[in-house]
């Protein structure tokens, strides 16, 4: 085990890992002293899930419910606990807090005030308290999947949004460099479950009522709040990408 980095050791150790593969920096994140876990979103990112695994090593797993998934993630959620044999830990919204925006502004809010509030209330919200209780994500994230927010993202990072007073929470990103085609690579040829939402064209997978299938040629992210503009779509989970 090696001490989690302080902050001015994150951007050395980023640069020394930058080429390195995805396993090779999920080992890192593995090998940190304190609470790591491995961010979940039932989609592509299963990927991580099966690289902890080989890796061998003890690993955690969150996901967060927003109720509001597809009927088809919360059964590959369940597939992927069953079949790795693992505790995924759900973490639910605040009731009173989802209940209020409901019976005030209706289920469907997000369509007119835009996605913030209540990815706020069923997303951020959720993750910030789960996070007070960790020490280190890691997260599916990749460069390509994002072409407005996330070209510039490194493979470990200071999470500035969710670190807490004197906690400074560190943020591992091992598909980082990895492409789509990278993934789905290596989803084939690991012959690894995957959400059946993929074969019917829904490349990005978010909340069923803000996502929807892509044609031919669109980018992934124009599945996701598709009313709204390319460069905000962010949903807070990751909400420094949206600084720079
Ligand atoms: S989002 O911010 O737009 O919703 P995206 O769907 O691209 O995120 O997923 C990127 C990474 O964020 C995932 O690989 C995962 O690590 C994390 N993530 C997204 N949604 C969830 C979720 N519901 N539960 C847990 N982690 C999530
Ligand atoms: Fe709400 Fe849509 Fe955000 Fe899900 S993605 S939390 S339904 S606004």
């Amino acid at each position: 085990m090696t001490a989690i980095p302080t902050i001015d050791l994150v951007d050395a150790l980023a640069s020394e890992y930058a080429d390195k593969s995805p396993s090779e920096i999920l080992e890192l994140a593995l090998n940190q002293q304190g609470e790591i876990a491995i961010s979940f979103s039932g989609a592509e990112d299963v990927v991580l899930i099966d690289m902890a695994h080989n890796l061998g090593k003890p690993f955690r797993v969150f996901s967060l419910d927003t109720g509001r998934l597809h009927a088809e993630t919360y059964q590959f959620i369940e597939t992927v606990r069953k079949h790795y044999n693992i505790q995924i830990e759900i973490c639910f919204p605040e009731a009173e807090a989802i209940q209020n925006l409901v019976n005030e502004k209706g289920l469907f809010s997000f369509y007119q005030d835009d996605h913030k509030e209540c990815c706020g209330i069923r997303k951020v919200q959720p993750l910030r308290k789960k996070l007070a209780t960790l020490d280190g994500w890691i997260t599916g994230q990749r460069k390509d999947q994002s072409p407005g927010t996330r070209t510039d993202i490194p493979v470990i990072q200071a999470d500035a949004g969710f670190s807490g007073e004197g906690k400074q929470l560190i943020k591992y990103n091992p598909l980082a460099n990895w492409t789509s085609a990278d993934v789905w690579n290596y989803i084939r040829m690991m012959e690894i479950p995957y959400n059946p939402l993929h074969e019917r064209g829904f490349t990005s997978i978010g909340c069923e009522p803000c996502t929807r299938p892509v044609l031919p040629n669109q980018h992934e992210r124009e599945g996701r709040w598709w009313w709204e503009e390319a460069t905000h779509k962010e949903c807070g989970l990751h909400s420094g990408n949206l600084k720079k």
